[in-house]
């Protein structure tokens, strides 16, 4: 039996990525290939996310950030746009009455398009679990790498004609502030099921040093043993952030 085909469970905690980011990719061609509709295919992605998160969490990763529309996706069919929209909806709706999960939600990109429940109740899911001591769960919606980079520069040129800031003390960790993300470290795997091998605008910034690992496996079908799989994969990688090997 080969060392990935091993039941072998998540490697130790000390070899852990703190950070892990997923693409959560393939729902469409899920859905397709057994003669669905693609809100099958996204509804089918909801739950391996729930899984996924859960098992996460349990294992002891600390942050988990989860692509689950892109600036781009307003592109797509109303009808494949409201299902997403209201997956999401009903997952917010679920997690309200399991607040002694202590799961920290916090959610990436600009709400300001999104339905005014819908960032209601993405207002309470962050206050109800802003103490919460676990994982931190950012679902990235209605987010683009760029867009965000955009809202960052913004803030620091109003700034600047504040005169809180002189432009020659910009420096990264300034930027840095101004993203959603501020305050978290950054992403250490992004993992991309589907065979597709892109970022697609996600944590374009924070990405900088990640180790990015594509799998063949479509969303719907990623189990913890694809994530643990990943998280071994990764546990091998040697990572230098642009310097020499110890
Ligand atoms: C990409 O697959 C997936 C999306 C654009 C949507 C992902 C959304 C979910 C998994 C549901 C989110 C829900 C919650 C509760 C967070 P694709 O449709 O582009 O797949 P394809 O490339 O095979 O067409």
């Amino acid at each position: 039996m080969s060392f990935w085909n091993r039941r072998r469970g998540a490697p130790a905690a000390e070899l852990l990525p703190v950070h892990v980011g997923i693409i959560m990719d393939g729902n469409g061609r899920w859905a397709k290939r057994r003669g669905l509709p693609r809100k099958e295919g996204h509804r089918q992605g909801a739950k391996t996310f729930r899984k996924i998160a859960e098992y996460a969490s349990q294992i002891g990763i600390r942050y988990l950030t989860v692509y689950a529309f892109s600036t781009e996706n307003w592109k797509r069919p109303k009808e494949e746009v409201d299902s997403i929209m209201q997956l999401l909806r009903e997952y917010l709706r679920e997690i309200e009455r399991y607040a002694e999960e202590n799961v920290r939600l916090r959610f990436l990109g600009d709400r300001s398009a999104l339905d005014a429940d819908i960032r209601e109740l993405m207002e309470r899911a962050e206050a109800g679990s802003r103490n919460h001591t676990g994982m931190t769960l950012n679902i990235a919606i209605n987010y683009g790498g760029r867009d965000e980079l955009t809202r960052a520069v913004k803030s620091l040129a109003q700034s600047c004609i504040k005169g809180e800031l002189s432009p020659v003390d910009i420096d990264y960790a300034q930027i840095a502030a101004r993203l959603d993300t501020a305050g978290q470290p950054d992403p250490d795997l992004i993992i991309r099921p589907s065979g597709e091998q892109r970022i697609s605008n996600f944590l374009i910034c924070q990405s900088a040093y990640a180790e990015f690992l594509y799998m063949k496996v479509l969303w719907p079908d990623f189990t913890p043993r694809h994530f643990d799989r990943a998280l071994w994969m990764y546990s091998r990688r040697s990572r230098r952030f642009g310097g020499l090997s110890a």
